[in-house]
């Protein structure tokens, strides 16, 4: 991360950063690029003071990786269970990001790149999280949000069926989503997980973003131990995606320029 390349914070920079990822509106790729990204983002921009949100256990650079590249990050979470899981040797900041004393915690323009994975759902005022980050965030400083969206099925069953049932369904056909798993459910809230620009756009502005993108992405692997409902399901998100229906995506990234 040492020759930082001038820039102009445009939505066109960062659409120009995906497309050269070659960008499909696929499910598996926003999960095999994530980090791709967060690395394409930090080396065109030079930004180097990462903030992972919602880190949990699992960070998504190893404390090797992020000195090879020269990153200073730091993990937040709001669960010094799961930050106590993840390996030493970085910056820890136990604390709800939605908090409203957020800016103070987190330190104001501390950070050039803020981004969580599937965190966003969980998170009840996501307005209020997007304040803090955006006060968090240096003068053109980026954040990235990669979450789950509405109105995608498996997330509509999870936000109306009440939380123990929601679980037990889950954790019998996964059993690593179980509490003491490697992967454990946290109760979501699914709010303005969206990847439409009308519902996001309002509340990126208020919380001091100036251009952003929104990936939508589309299917899951949720039904794949139900054969027949699989492949039905693969099919209308194909078509879904074809068509850019966005209020059936099953995944977003915001891409937020401050
Ligand atoms: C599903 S896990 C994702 C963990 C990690 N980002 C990943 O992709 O493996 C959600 C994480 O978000 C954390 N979390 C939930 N609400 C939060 C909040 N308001 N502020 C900070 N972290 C939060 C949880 O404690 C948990 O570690």
């Amino acid at each position: 991360m040492t020759e930082a390349l001038q820039h102009t914070s445009t939505a066109d920079d960062i659409r120009q950063i995906v497309a050269d990822l070659g960008y499909p509106a696929n499910w598996q790729w926003c999960w095999d690029n994530y980090k791709a990204t967060i690395l394409a983002l930090s080396r065109a921009r030079g930004l180097a003071r990462h903030l992972e949100i919602g880190a949990g256990r699992d960070p998504l650079f190893q404390p090797s990786e992020a000195a090879e590249l020269g990153l200073d990050i730091t993990l937040n979470d709001i669960s010094a269970h799961e930050l106590s899981l993840a390996p030493s040797g970085y910056g820890k900041m136990l604390c709800d990001i939605a908090a409203p004393d957020g800016p103070d915690a987190l330190g104001r323009g501390q950070y050039d790149l803020a981004y969580c994975r599937m965190v966003m759902e969980h998170v009840p005022d996501v307005a209020a999280m997007w304040r803090n980050i955006g006060a968090a965030l240096a003068p053109n400083g980026v954040a990235l949000a990669f979450f789950p969206t509405l109105y995608a099925p498996p997330y509509v069953l999870n936000a109306l069926m009440p939380e123990k049932l929601s679980r037990t369904l889950l954790e019998a056909v996964f059993p690593e989503r179980k509490p003491d798993g490697d992967d454990p459910k946290f109760p979501a809230h699914y709010n303005y997980c969206f990847s439409r620009e009308d519902k996001l756009a309002p509340m990126l502005r208020a919380a001091g973003f100036s251009d952003w993108v929104i990936l939508p992405f589309w299917g899951y692997s949720y039904f794949s131990k139900f054969p027949g409902v699989r492949e039905l399901d693969a099919a209308f998100n194909r078509l879904a995606e074809r068509r850019d229906w966005r209020s059936v995506s099953s995944f977003a990234y915001i891409i937020a320029c401050k």
